[in-house]
């Protein structure tokens, strides 16, 4: 049994309390949704209740962010059916996370592997506020123009100003990888696993505080909110992490955490043609694992 690395790797996610200052990302250029029409999204927030990152649900139990939100454990709320951060809207789920998985090779220099997965303690409940979104299959790609949503809680306008109260979203169209590692934008920053996406002419963007959030694209989430530089600014994009290149992670991570802890039960389920396993490593462009809560 290797229980060893994974345990660690969680014992480590879970004393992990990253004093840094988090970078954070707001939605500049968007508009307000329709209320709760935008059910994947969760704010993350501290025991405080400030909001501080987005994320998506993938399933009941598992929320994405970036590993930049990584305040620690402990210091952490998830709030998913929410609209108005301001106003109890009785839509809200709030879940404390049991435990957080940043990637391992997370570089906060270089902004590399900026994914982290959060086990929540208890299992949201999906209702006509609150859904989870699919995942894009392992390294599939997206066309340069493809027009993706992105969306959050963050800053409306690059310098800051007014934090909206409510979920606001944009679209913007993905740059390719050649335009914005050239010398005239991010000049050698961007690597394969990043994605860029936003307008030659700048004014859309996701800010500060959106963080974490997802970047939707076709009906599945290719990117995850992660830096830029400003935001909206003319001839930078905002950059995503690729999540089609940690999919493999993805369900490798959950799936471990299940086959280890809960060996029996998934026998037990394998036996009665539980379509779980196939779900987790099968899944191509399907949805993530729906964990059942037996587990
Ligand atoms: C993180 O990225 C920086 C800049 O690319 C690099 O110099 C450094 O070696 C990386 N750190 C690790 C631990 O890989
Ligand atoms: C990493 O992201 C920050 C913004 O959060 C940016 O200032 C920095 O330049 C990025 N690092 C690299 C190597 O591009
Ligand atoms: C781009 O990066 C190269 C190598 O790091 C550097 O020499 C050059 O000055 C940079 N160009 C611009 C426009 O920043
Ligand atoms: C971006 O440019 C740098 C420097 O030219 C290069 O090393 C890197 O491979 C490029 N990234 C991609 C995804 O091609």
């Amino acid at each position: 049994m290797n229980l060893a690395p994974l345990l660690l790797l969680i014992v480590l996610a879970v004393l992990t309390v990253n004093c840094q200052n988090v970078p954070q990302e707001r939605i500049v250029g968007g508009y307000a949704p329709v209320p709760h029409s935008i059910k994947y999204i969760v704010s993350i927030q501290t025991t405080n209740r400030q909001h501080f990152c987005g994320g998506f649900l993938i399933n009941r139990f598992w929320v994405i962010t970036a590993a930049h939100c990584n305040i620690g454990v402990t210091r952490m709320v998830i709030v998913a059916g929410d609209y108005s951060l301001a106003i109890y809207e009785g839509t809200e789920q709030e879940v404390y996370p049991h435990f957080l998985v940043p990637h391992p090779h997370y570089n906060s220099t270089s902004n590399s592997s900026d994914i982290m997965l959060i086990k929540l303690r208890a299992p949201i409940y999906l209702n006509s506020y609150v859904s989870i979104v699919l995942l894009p299959k392992q390294d599939s790609s997206i066309a340069e123009g493809t027009m993706c949503r992105v969306s959050g809680w963050g800053y409306t306008s690059p310098t800051g100003g007014q934090i909206p109260a409510t979920l606001r979203t944009v679209t913007l169209p993905v740059v390719s990888t050649e335009k914005c590692n050239s010398t005239r934008s991010f000049n050698g920053s961007i690597t394969d696993k990043m994605l860029c996406a936003g307008y030659n002419i700048g004014g859309k963007d996701a800010c500060q505080g959106d963080s974490g959030g997802p970047l939707v694209c076709n009906g599945r989430v290719y990117g995850v909110v992660s830096w830029g530089r400003g935001c909206a600014d003319a001839e930078f994009p905002g950059v995503y992490t690729a999540v089609s290149k940690f999919r493999r992670w993805i369900d490798n991570t959950i799936f471990s955490y299940y086959s280890r802890f809960c060996h029996r039960v998934v026998l037990m389920k394998q036996t009665q043609s539980s379509p779980l396993l196939n779900n987790l490593l099968n899944a191509e462009g399907t949805r993530a694992a729906h964990i059942p809560g037996w587990c």
